[in-house]
């Protein structure tokens, strides 16, 4: 096993400091030389810039806090210390979107100090990738900085041009993050925006994000003019941002730079910025797919409380368990098991995390799941009332154990108390707290309403997927996804981590209330399990749908755990051909989608490796597909390829194509 293949070069050549640079601005380049950071302080005040080669992507971006009560710290600062070092490691995940990761940067490391009043001190950490830049302030151990409270963190990002923004609002109507994503150049957002905040231009995209959010508040971006992008902080209900002690560190601000948007795709810089798996024994975590009686509850034909369509029962459970275990799914999802969903649960929450529903036998549905060998998915729905579950929140991961149960979703529908938001400070310390305490149960989480994505998954390998963005669920009771959604959130939301997207639609057409349905082809929703990346990938539709189906064996075959991954070719908002090696056998899988356009993709199969013969099943769309007309035809065909076979891949309006590659000699 290669695991944790350290090939660390930590040339550590902390010359220079205060008598080089004297005069001069420190610098940092990536190792390939194209990306340079400049840093410098402009009257006493700490700014930073970056470039691409010549290009200036970030001009003079200011640096700094505004405390409650304390002066800021925002100006008559010198740099009193400085360092730059290299690194270059490769690190294996236990599971993921690849087996492999380089963390390749070199750093600089600065310690600023205030030349009068107080005198404080604060360091800045740039570390700068072939693929972008993070970096983090710590604020050390000092006599005049010990308690404090955050009000504004200055960190701008001061774009050198004016570019197309892919973005969604921090605050608003729907639910926390689930948004269709707009697009507007920088110069036109009023609002405040969530990150990932992804950016279009000539040659060039940017993403904002931040790695590493830990007790502190997420991070939005605010346009203050001239395409300043200023960091804002979600607030606590009285305004504070984040309440800290000295020593710490903020996570770390990112920004991925790549010249075509599947380059932020296969950007690992998010995770490189994590600190390694802190979890000694990883051998319980598995990635897989699961069912459930879930999109039942979503389109009315189930309810979640008890009574006379009950989903989470003795019976259904089992036959959900039965068809898992014919279907090569790991896992079965039991939502609406608990007492608690009777009225208006989304402002009640008032759950109960170990009593069951009567017509839920727990001890017959695990000791059934146990016999063939299928896990159970337990599910804490919060309602938001997050003090109701903390409360219970270890006898509800005791009875996980006491039933054998390794991964559990939970949910944050509203919020509260007093409308702390999801992302801020407050629910960041829950977040964590849950993440914790599960992998101290062996339970692998599913978080839906969740925190965003900063790739703690790295440091905690139980973090396996979460929600945080516009899924499937929408599809049943709202206006829906529109098409273009999902050849979006790739290049967006995706960049984060994984998503619980919960593609499998087959009964495209269901209808509820006469007007909800499904915004894609049936194939479509196959390709969406190679397109959106997740540990966990629901077969969401209800098993009756599924039943005699031969669609149904991409579902059954397609693997949630990948050796490598590569985006063939994309346009944000258009299309996107995504390929993934298995990282259990030789087979590859390629998943293709359109918005509402149907088009045809030219596409080299030079990913395959040379001189093999692969069998290609491919499941396209059939003849007059169209996702608002006609969504069901599908074509399966098999072809004999090889890695100098080139496919035309024809998309319907709103189509999809998958593909698994079998090596056949
Ligand atoms: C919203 C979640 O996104 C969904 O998956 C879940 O079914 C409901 N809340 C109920 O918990
Ligand atoms: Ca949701």
């Amino acid at each position: 096993m290669r695991s944790v293949l350290f090939s660390i070069t930590l040339l550590l050549f902390c010359v220079l400091a205060t008598a080089q640079e004297k005069g001069r601005s420190p610098e940092v380049v990536s190792p390939d030389r194209v990306l340079k950071v400049k840093f410098q302080i402009k009257n006493g005040v700490p700014n930073y810039s970056l470039y691409r080669n010549k290009q200036a992507i970030l001009l003079d971006s200011k640096l700094g806090f505004v405390l409650k009560g304390p002066p800021a710290m925002d100006k008559d600062f010198k740099i009193i210390d400085s360092k730059q070092s290299s690194f270059d490691e490769t690190w294996t995940q236990p599971w993921g979107e690849v087996k492999d990761i380089r963390n390749n940067y070199n750093s600089l490391s600065l310690t600023l100090q205030e030349q009068s009043g107080l005198k404080r001190k604060m360091s800045i950490e740039f570390r700068v990738y072939n693929d972008g830049l993070g970096f983090r302030y710590t604020i050390p151990q000092q006599e005049n900085l010990k308690d404090f409270v955050i009000l504004d963190e200055l960190t701008e990002f001061a774009l050198a041009s004016d570019m197309d923004a892919w973005w969604i609002p921090a605050y608003g109507t729907e639910m926390d993050s689930e948004y269709l994503f707009r697009h507007n150049k920088v110069s036109e957002l009023k609002e405040k925006v969530h990150t990932p905040l992804t950016l279009e231009g000539k040659g060039l995209y940017l993403s904002f994000h931040e790695a590493a959010l830990i007790d502190y508040a997420s991070m939005t971006l605010h346009n203050t003019g001239h395409n300043v992008l200023k960091c804002d902080l979600v607030p606590w209900t009285n305004g504070d941002r984040v309440v800290a002690s000295a020593p710490m560190s903020t996570p770390w601000r990112t920004l991925q730079v790549a010249d075509k948007p599947g380059d932020l795709v296969t950007s690992y810089l998010i995770l490189n910025l994590n600190e390694p798996n802190k979890l000694s024994d990883v051998s319980w975590i598995k990635p897989g797919k699961y069912n459930g009686m879930w999109w039942g509850m979503h389109i009315k034909t189930h309810t979640w409380e008890g009574g006379p369509k009950h989903g989470a029962t003795t019976e259904n459970m089992k036959e959900l368990i039965d068809f898992a275990s014919r279907h090569k799914l790991a896992a079965v999802l039991a939502e609406g098991w608990n007492e608690g969903w009777e009225g208006d649960w989304t402002v009640s929450g008032n759950f109960n995390f170990t009593k069951p529903y009567p017509d839920y036998n727990i001890d017959e549905i695990s000791s059934y799941a146990k016999s063939k060998n299928i896990g159970l998915i337990a599910h804490h729905e919060t309602g938001g009332n997050v003090l109701n579950y903390e409360r219970q929140l270890d006898d509800a991961f005791k009875l996980c154990a006491k039933y054998d149960i390794h991964r559990l979703k939970t949910g944050y529908v509203n919020m509260r108390p007093a409308g702390e938001h999801h992302q801020g400070q407050f629910m960041v310390r829950h977040y964590q707290k849950v993440m914790e305490q599960a992998a101290a149960y062996k339970i692998m989480l599913d978080v839906h309403e969740p925190i965003k994505d900063t790739g703690l998954r790295r440091t905690y390998p139980n973090m396996m997927t979460r929600e945080g963005g516009r899924g499937t669920e929408y599809e049943a009771w709202s206006t829906g996804n529109p098409p273009e959604h999902t050849t979006i959130i790739p290049f967006t939301r995706c960049l984060g981590g994984p998503f619980d997207y919960t593609p499998g639609i087959f009964d495209i057409q269901f209808k509820t209330e006469g007007k909800f349905r499904v915004h894609t082809t049936l194939a479509k929703q196959l390709a969406l399990y190679v397109i959106i990346y997740s540990p966990m990938h629901m077969a969401a539709d209800l098993p009756v749908n599924y039943e005699g189906k031969v669609a149904f064996k991409f579902i059954e075959d397609v693997p949630t755990d990948w050796e490598t991954s590569k985006v063939l070719q994309a346009e944000i908002g258009k299309y996107v051909a995504t390929v993934r090696k298995d990282r259990n056998s030789s087979d590859w899988y390629l998943g293709a989608i359109t918005n509402s356009e149907g088009r045809t993709l030219e596409v080299k199969l030079d990913f395959l490796t040379p001189g093999k013969k692969y069998t290609a099943e491919i499941y396209e769309d059939g003849k007059d597909a169209d996702f608002n007309t006609n969504p069901l035809p599908i074509e399966i065909k098999t072809e004999t390829v090889s890695g100098s076979t080139r496919l035309s891949i024809v998309l319907a309006p709103g189509g999809g194509t998958a593909i698994r590659f079998h090596e056949t000699q």
